[in-house]
């Protein structure tokens, strides 16, 4: 049986759109750890906190929202990187919107620094907190940040 104490000690990670690619894709940009790297250093980052992190990665609009549906009631908290939907996904919002705990809106770079289409989050207006531009670092600094906002 899964109780409300169990929910509310676990984090979903979201890494959206060719965020897979990590490491190889623009490391000047978005820096030359891969996509398990920074997995790994957010699940230690939450087991230090006694935290559990799971995590799901898709290229698909359709199986992200499907992903935050199943959080609601599995997960107290949820950091999601949504990769180039966060720029235009309505259902990403819409669904986050649905989601009842703490939302980490990440972003490895700052997406405000850089082109105009990038300058809007569609996410913004449903995250709890926005940590953008840290490269990496970003990642465990998001466990921190949503751990003391996760209902104990
Ligand atoms: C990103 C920024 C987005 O504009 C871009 O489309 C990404 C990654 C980031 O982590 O900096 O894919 O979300």
């Amino acid at each position: 049986m899964t109780t409300d104490s169990d929910v509310n000690k676990r984090i979903m990670l979201i890494n959206g759109a060719n965020l897979n690619l990590l490491g190889s894709r623009d490391p000047g940009i978005y820096g030359t750890e891969t996509l398990d790297d920074i997995v790994d250093s957010a699940r230690n980052q939450a087991e230090e906190l006694g935290l559990e992190l799971r995590h799901f990665q898709s290229n698909s609009e359709g199986e992200i929202v499907d992903a935050i549906a199943r959080s609601r009631g599995n997960s107290g908290g949820i950091i999601v990187n949504a990769g180039a939907f966060s720029h235009y996904s309505w259902a990403i919002h819409d669904a986050l919107g649905a989601f009842p705990g703490p939302i980490i809106e990440l972003h490895l770079s700052n997406p405000g620094a850089r082109e105009e289409f990038r300058t809007k989050s569609v996410i913004t207006p449903v995250a709890t907190a926005v940590i953008s531009g840290l490269k990496a670092r970003g990642y465990p600094l998001a466990v921190r940040a949503i751990a003391p906002l996760m209902a104990s």
